[in-house]
């Protein structure tokens, strides 16, 4: 007899039949009701145990953790709270768990930080087992919402030469020894005898790549895994993280917006159209949390509206020079609450003045567009309005509430000499990005993109905290346990 998955047999439509469920005890009480789940779904089953006719033996071992299989009736449930349960049968332990060592008991409600020192077992939890399932549902809905417009999904590369971000915040990828590294002759470390013969290391976006594509097929898409090797130790930011990156030739950065706005109400509606449980579950875990907050520090709306309100307003698109002004005007800015206070336009902003943009004064998402060039990476294309002293790009982020950048794109430079004069000024190697130069050599165009940080999205869609908790296995500074 083949076993039936706990959804498959909670959505039954009849009853009384001999079914078979197997999966792991979340909580055995009165020696009688075991609540199994199976991770199909956020909902138990309940078995109803025929204690009089069970081997105290086997009643023992019917602890929270251990793997079990039931085979018994499906029957309409006299019990408050579940439609159906199963009446057992036949009870057979597929796997112990020592009760005293079983580090997950519901009773204790353990920590989230405790969680993440078990990030092997927290997904046993209701809480992990509803992030991960709309985790991965947002990935199929990233996918769906892209090849049903005929974007083509690029696999770029993971070990690369190239600095995308020209941030310098990358890990390097080596096979030299540590001890005896070959050298050259002024003794600085002599990559031509390394695997690859030059200096690698772990790609921090996929764009630089994309973009070649693009401009051959047109629409493309990247998601893949990106590393960063930056010292954030903060809840929003991971050393590796995956990371969506949309790149479409002929496009011009209001193409780009309206291209990442309907995209992201596309993969919202998605999750709230399929993950219906665990989001009203995780709304309800979000409420709990904030019980023992402040009520200044609560979200003013529940999770489920959070997302509807999303999905029903418009982005609120606003020049970075607009943003200043209001910044350079607003109340912590006067009273010096900001840790950095907004003096004059070139500033760069810091999560603080993003997150009061988004939820005190617009209190909805919010594109900020046309940065100054010199906090913006080489490739955005220079704005040709432009006034000296006051040079600006078509740079485009995203802001949402609670999380701050949730996108980062633009539109890129396509003339040849104007992006060549960019680099030479930064001292990026053009030697090194010829490949990339090509583009702009032969048959350049106006292009766009812009990339989005896949556990933001999670972060915002599941009305979690910390960026720790909505990836199975978390990478931060002083941490890559598993
Ligand atoms: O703004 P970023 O650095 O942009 C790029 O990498 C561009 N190449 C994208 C493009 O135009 N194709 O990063 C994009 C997004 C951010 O807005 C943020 O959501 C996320 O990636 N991100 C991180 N997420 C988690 N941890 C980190 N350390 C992140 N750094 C960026
Ligand atoms: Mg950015």
């Amino acid at each position: 007899m083949r076993h039936t998955k706990v959804k498959d047999l909670l959505n039954s439509t009849t009853t009384l039949q001999e079914v078979n469920a197997k999966g792991w005890v979340r909580t055995f009480r009165n020696n009688q009701f075991i609540a199994l789940n199976d991770g199909s779904t956020i909902n138990n089953i309940q078995c109803v145990v025929d204690f009089e006719n069970t081997p105290d033996e086997t009643l023992k071992r019917i602890t929270t953790g251990a793997a079990i299989s039931v085979i018994g009736t499906l029957i309409e449930s006299k019990g408050a709270g579940q439609k159906y349960e199963i009446q057992v049968n036949k009870l057979e332990i597929l796997g112990d768990s020592d009760a005293e060592k079983f580090p997950i008991q519901p009773k204790n409600k353990p920590s989230l930080d405790f969680l993440r020192e078990n990030a092997h077992l927290r997904v046993r939890t209701n809480m992990f087992g509803a992030i991960m399932r709309v985790r991965s549902v947002l990935s199929f809905a990233v996918h769906n919402y892209f090849q049903q417009k005929g974007f083509v999904y690029v696999n770029t590369p993971i070990i690369t030469g190239s600095d995308a971000e020209g941030a310098g915040e990358m890990f390097k990828v080596t096979a030299l020894p540590f001890d005896n590294t070959p050298r050259t002759e002024d003794g600085k470390v002599n990559y031509k005898e390394d695997f690859f013969e030059k200096e690698t290391n772990l790609t921090v976006s996929g764009q630089l790549e994309g973009e070649t594509y693009a401009m051959a097929l047109g629409q493309i898409y990247t998601f893949g895994p990106t590393f960063r090797a930056e010292n954030s130790n903060t809840s929003r930011h991971l050393a590796e993280f995956w990371m969506i990156e949309p790149e479409v030739a002929f496009n011009n950065l209001d193409d780009n917006m309206d291209l990442a706005e309907d995209f992201i109400q596309y993969v919202i509606k998605y999750a709230l159209d399929n993950c219906q449980d665990d989001l009203k579950f995780l709304e309800g875990r979000l409420l709990d949390e904030e019980k023992s907050k402040p009520q200044a520090e609560r979200s003013e709306m529940a999770l489920l509206e959070k997302l509807n309100f999303v999905l029903e307003n418009n982005f609120k698109r606003v020049s970075y020079t607009e943003a200043i002004d209001i910044l350079r005007d607003s109340t912590p800015n006067k009273k010096k609450k900001f840790q950095y206070i907004i003096n004059e336009w070139g500033a760069d902003l810091q999560s603080e003045h993003e997150r009061y943009l988004v939820e005190k004064h617009f209190k909805c998402p919010v594109i900020l567009f046309d940065y100054p060039a010199n906090i913006k990476a080489f490739y955005m294309r220079l704005n040709d309005n432009t006034e000296s002293g006051r040079e600006t790009v078509r740079a485009m982020d995203i802001l949402f509430p609670g999380i701050g950048e949730i996108v980062g794109g633009s539109e890129r430079e396509e003339r040849y000499d104007v992006l060549i004069e960019k680099m030479k000024a930064l001292e990026i190697d053009e030697e090194e990005l010829s490949w990339y130069l090509d583009t702009r050599r032969f048959g350049s165009a106006t292009h766009a993109g812009f990339g989005l940080g896949f556990e933001r999205l999670v972060l915002f869609v599941t009305g979690m905290t910390n960026i720790r908790d909505v990836i199975p296995f978390p990478r931060t500074p002083g941490n890559a346990e598993f």
